[in-house]
């Protein structure tokens, strides 16, 4: 049971569009469901739910239980980015709720395979996600083989931090290990200012939380970024209104 999964529209110059993927981290989880609504309806092209065990990283958030019973809120892509530790031990859970790609940790002790192996066996979309500290070799054994790369731009675990540049310089690389039609996603302090460096780098889909949440006109918003990003990738230097 997939939705739609990374769609490949053409956008400019042939490039496949670039994507925003809202990271629900920082919306108003009294009221989930509206959120969800109201960020679809603002343009997102898919739903980045950011999931945490307080044990891979220091904080909590939600997990399956959430993810099901807002899954029929919009039909856009369900992306579960799982910053835990024991993700098989618990992948049936966000199947069934309805994510329509699943991305783990590529550091934690857990084996990596056969999760993945699961993922697609369940007709999803598997990735890996990497940490800004982590190098990209260490998916150097899945060449080839994921849908989706993850490339960590802040440390994981909180919305609102800084972009780090240096941890995106690994997005044009990460391209090595995707299958045909597989995407970068970017993920962390993404807004206006960064979306172009981004952009440039390499990344196909842009994970963005804060910057929506905290904008006064998301459809505005999630516009401009995604203007911003797509110039950065055509080496435009970005000229677009505040
Ligand atoms: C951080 C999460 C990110 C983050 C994005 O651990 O994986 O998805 O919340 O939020 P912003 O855009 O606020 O950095
Ligand atoms: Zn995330």
């Amino acid at each position: 049971m997939t939705r739609g999964t990374s769609r490949v529209v053409e956008g400019a110059a042939g490039a496949t569009r670039i994507e925003i993927a809202a990271s629900i981290l920082d919306a108003d989880l009294g009221s989930l469901r509206e959120e969800i609504v109201r960020v679809a309806a603002a343009g997102a092209d898919r739903i980045h739910l950011d999931v945490m065990d307080a044990h891979f990283v220091p904080n909590l958030t939600f997990g399956p239980r959430t993810i099901r019973a807002v899954r029929d809120a919009t039909s856009l892509p369900f992306d579960a980015h799982l910053m835990t530790s024991q993700p098989g031990r618990f992948l049936d859970d966000y199947l069934d709720a309805g994510c329509d790609s699943i991305t783990i940790h590529v550091e934690i002790a857990e084996a990596l395979q056969p999760t993945l192996d699961a993922i697609r066996a369940a007709g999803r979309q598997a990735g890996l996600a990497v940490k800004p500290g982590t190098p990209l070799s260490a998916l150097d054994a899945f060449r080839g083989d994921l849908d989706l790369v993850l490339i960590m731009t802040v440390e994981p675990g909180f919305g609102g931090q800084a972009f780090m540049p240096q941890a995106a310089d690994k997005s044009a690389g990460a391209r090595g290990y995707l299958r045909p039609g597989g995407r970068v996603h970017v993920d962390g302090g993404i807004r206006a200012e960064s979306a172009g460096t981004a952009g440039a780098l390499g990344a196909d889909t842009l994970v963005v939380g804060s910057a929506l949440w905290r904008s006064a006109d998301m459809r505005h918003e999630i516009g401009r970024i995604r203007a911003i990003a797509e110039a950065g990738r055509s080496g435009i230097r970005p000229t677009f209104p505040a």
